[in-house]
């Protein structure tokens, strides 16, 4: 198997947020205390993948180049890709077929922000596995997705997308794991009535060959939704109470790609002073110190404050 290759779809109108995106996409609006689009790119750097193609509309994507440049700062490199009209999920492997050239994929939607303990093991199984993976989520409202039906057995059925009387309660996320033959299958997908080329219509095909797996993440998992106003400012309040709660950063991609072994101390230390008059250049200097403590075995700044206290006595 060729090494799995990545794809954000950041594209979209946006138009369910007007107006605060009337002028700045989806994707790049803050939860909280960073750029949406930064939280599905960790999601794939956990899951070991460093290939990534960012598709967007063609006129938000010089925007997003200013903000994710090459790719290097954090050991990976994404690849360009425009699409003209939101033309449906599925057109992504279309687009991304010369960027693919045969590799299996891991496609992610911009707007999707997946947090959970033991989340990054699973990624990493789906990513090396041959099999094809997508996720389920249960979720109160899943008239709003796609929807996965059971048979008898227990096994899923369909994936119906946005279905007036669902068959269950669990969604499937904008999380998919599938094989080389994507773009070729995509080709045949047809348009749905409302004109698009529906993801759902793709996870059947695989799913009638026999060559789908559903993995249900619990309900220790959060899989944040950000397309209301409401739901949007619920995930950047849930990523604020985490980090706050934790002193531990979500979706902070120097400190995945310097775990990762993808950036080394001094690269890690120059992004520290690029951002060193905030929390997040903190929290970076804080990652250098941890590593450098763990390494050769340093007592901890604080463990030599508490130590000079006791001499002092
Ligand atoms: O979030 C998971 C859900 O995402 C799935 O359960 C559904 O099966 C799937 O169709 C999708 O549903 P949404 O209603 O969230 O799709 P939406 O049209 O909002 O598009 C999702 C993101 O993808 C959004 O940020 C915009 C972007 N997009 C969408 C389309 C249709 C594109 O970049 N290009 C497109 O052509």
């Amino acid at each position: 198997m060729k090494p799995r290759k990545g794809i954000i779809l950041a594209g979209g109108s946006g138009t369910r947020l007007y107006p605060i995106t009337l002028g700045l996409s989806k994707q790049l609006l803050p939860v909280y205390d960073k750029p949406m689009i930064f939280y599905p790119i960790s999601t794939l750097m956990l899951a070991g993948i460093r290939e990534i193609a960012v598709i967007t509309t063609p006129h938000d994507q010089a925007q997003f180049q200013s903000v994710l440049k090459d790719g290097s700062q954090w050991g990976v490199s994404f690849e360009w890709i425009v699409q003209d009209q939101p033309e449906g999920l599925a057109q992504a492997y279309i687009l991304a077929r010369d960027f693919l050239a045969g590799a299996p994929s891991a496609l992610i939607l911009g707007d999707n922000i997946f947090f959970g303990h033991g989340l990054t093991e699973l990624l990493k199984q789906a990513s090396a596995s041959a099999r094809n993976t997508i996720f389920g989520y249960q979720v109160r409202n899943p008239e709003c997705y796609g929807v996965a039906g059971f048979a008898p057995d227990g096994s899923v059925s369909s994936i119906v997308e946005k279905p007036k009387s669902p068959a269950s309660n669990l969604a499937i996320t904008g999380l998919y794991f599938l094989d080389e033959s994507a773009p070729d299958l995509a080709d045949q997908v047809e348009p749905s009535a409302r004109g698009e080329l529906e993801i759902t219509t793709l996870l059947e095909m695989y799913l009638k060959m026999g060559q789908l797996a559903v993995e249900k993440l619990g309900r220790g998992f959060a899989w944040l939704d950000t397309g209301t106003h409401a739901s949007l400012l619920d995930a950047g309040n849930f990523v604020r109470t985490l980090e706050d709660r934790q002193g531990l950063q979500t979706g902070c991609l120097e400190e995945i790609a310097f775990h990762q072994g993808w950036i080394d101390a001094a690269h890690l230390r120059d992004r520290a002073r690029l951002f060193a008059k905030n929390d997040y250049g903190l929290y970076l200097q804080r990652v250098l110190l941890d590593a450098a403590t763990n390494e050769f075995n340093l007592d901890t700044k604080a463990e030599i404050d508490a130590r000079a206290r006791r001499l002092a006595v």
